[in-house]
């Protein structure tokens, strides 16, 4: 028999649908209705699953979606109980909830023309989407984020994951959304630490792509920590756009490639938020690591130290913290490098600011200055509570 070898590239074509609305679950119910097409003649099923802060915050929210499923029930079917889960990062250091969400589905009969709509923070987006993601090799997934976080960042994204072994997101899958859905309402009972957490990444994702858009957020940042919400819609939204067009036009949806520029500042983030055990949110982790990593890019990489001191300001108008005492802890700290590298396999590959709205690719970090950027940050924080 001749041998048969090929290397055949393919593609798979996917479509990402992003939808902004006021008020969901009420005057803008159709927007999620339309979402969630049919095929065949019996209107599709769906499982609702609900971050347990979101409900809890939210009495009514079980009901309202039970009422909305009775109003639509030509266009959908809501199959069993409304569920809810852990929140926060909880849900997704305890992997038997995995086991949990799947036998829901299960039970629930669900199958690839399904729906499972989660509504909840960046945490139970990703553990949800991980359930639904490995169910039949896909559920189809609606997203409906509920955070500042995940409106402006993880909830447009292609991934989804728990937390294993210690190690941040080490288990989980790439699975583009069959939707998302930015309601402004459902952050209204998000608690104000929450709220500034979602700037991080705004900030983050404004310097690697466009300097008007951190501008913006300069002039706004005030506003925005008081959740003007006329300021911080579009702000949300923007963000939303740039973490999007990357993904769908980046060329690199599902992160083959060496360079991740949506992770600036996530190398100590991810290692931060580990080593305070969780004590640092996500945002607030990121902020750290955003602002280490923009000190060393001016300190290595040529960005005006001017500029630099421009984003740590913002950041801290934001209300977001900069210091934490496990940032000190830079031995196990710099042993989050070799964790970032691993993760992804390859070179260590960083992303640095030269100027902002601009990123470049590094593969080495020059150890002295990082320490260096993590002291003038320290510093930073220091002297400003000196002023006040
Ligand atoms: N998949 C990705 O691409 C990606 C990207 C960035 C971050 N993430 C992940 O997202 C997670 C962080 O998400 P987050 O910042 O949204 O925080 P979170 O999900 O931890 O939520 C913060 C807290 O607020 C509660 N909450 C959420 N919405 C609420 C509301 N409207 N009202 C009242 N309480 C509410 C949650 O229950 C939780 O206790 C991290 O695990 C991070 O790794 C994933
Ligand atoms: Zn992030």
């Amino acid at each position: 028999m001749a041998e048969y070898n090929v290397d055949i590239p393919f593609q798979v074509p996917f479509v990402h649908r992003l939808r902004f609305t006021r008020d969901v679950l009420d005057a803008d119910q159709q927007v999620l209705v339309d979402l969630l097409q049919g095929s065949g003649e019996q209107p599709p099923k769906v499982q609702f699953w609900v971050d347990e802060f979101v409900a809890n915050a939210n009495p009514e929210l079980k009901a309202r979606l039970r009422r909305l499923a009775q109003c639509q029930r030509d266009r959908f079917s809501l199959i069993g109980n409304i569920q809810i889960c852990p929140g926060g990062e909880a849900v997704k250091n305890d992997i038997h909830v995995i086991e949990r969400m799947l036998k829901c589905m299960h039970a629930a009969d669900l199958d690839r023309r399904s729906y499972v709509v989660v509504i909840g923070g960046g945490a139970v987006l990703d553990a949800v989407g991980f359930a639904a993601a490995i169910a039949h090799r896909g559920i189809r997934l609606v997203r409906l984020p509920t955070t500042t976080l995940a409106q402006a960042d993880s909830g447009v994204g292609v991934k989804n994951s728990v937390n294993l072994f210690a190690k941040k997101n080490w288990v989980g899958t790439f699975a583009v959304p069959w939707g998302v859905l930015n309601d402004q309402s459902l952050l209204k009972t998000l608690p104000d630490r929450d709220f500034r957490c979602g700037f991080s990444e705004a900030v983050k994702v404004s310097m690697i792509k466009d300097a008007k858009e951190f501008a913006r957020i300069e002039s706004a940042a005030g506003a925005i920590a008081a959740r003007d919400m006329r300021v911080v819609g579009p702000v949300i939204q923007r963000s939303a756009e740039l973490h999007l067009d990357h993904i769908t036009r980046g060329g690199d949806p599902f992160e083959a490639l060496e360079a991740r520029p949506l992770d600036f500042g996530h190398w100590s983030a991810h290692k931060l938020e580990v080593m305070s055990q969780f004590e640092l949110r996500h945002g607030e982790a990121v902020a750290i690591g955003v602002a280490v990593d923009t000190v060393y890019s001016a300190l290595v990489h040529g960005l005006p130290m001017t500029d630099a001191d421009r984003v740590l300001q913002t950041l801290r108008r934001l209300g977001l913290t900069l210091d934490h005492p496990v940032l000190h802890e830079t031995e196990e700290l710099f042993s989050g490098l070799e964790e970032f590298r691993q993760h992804l396999g390859g070179r260590l590959t960083l992303t640095m600011i030269p100027e902002i709205g601009s990123k470049l690719d590094v593969h080495e970090v020059n150890r002295p200055k990082m320490l260096e950027a993590i002291t003038r940050v320290a510093d930073f924080v220091r002297g400003e509570s000196k002023a006040n």
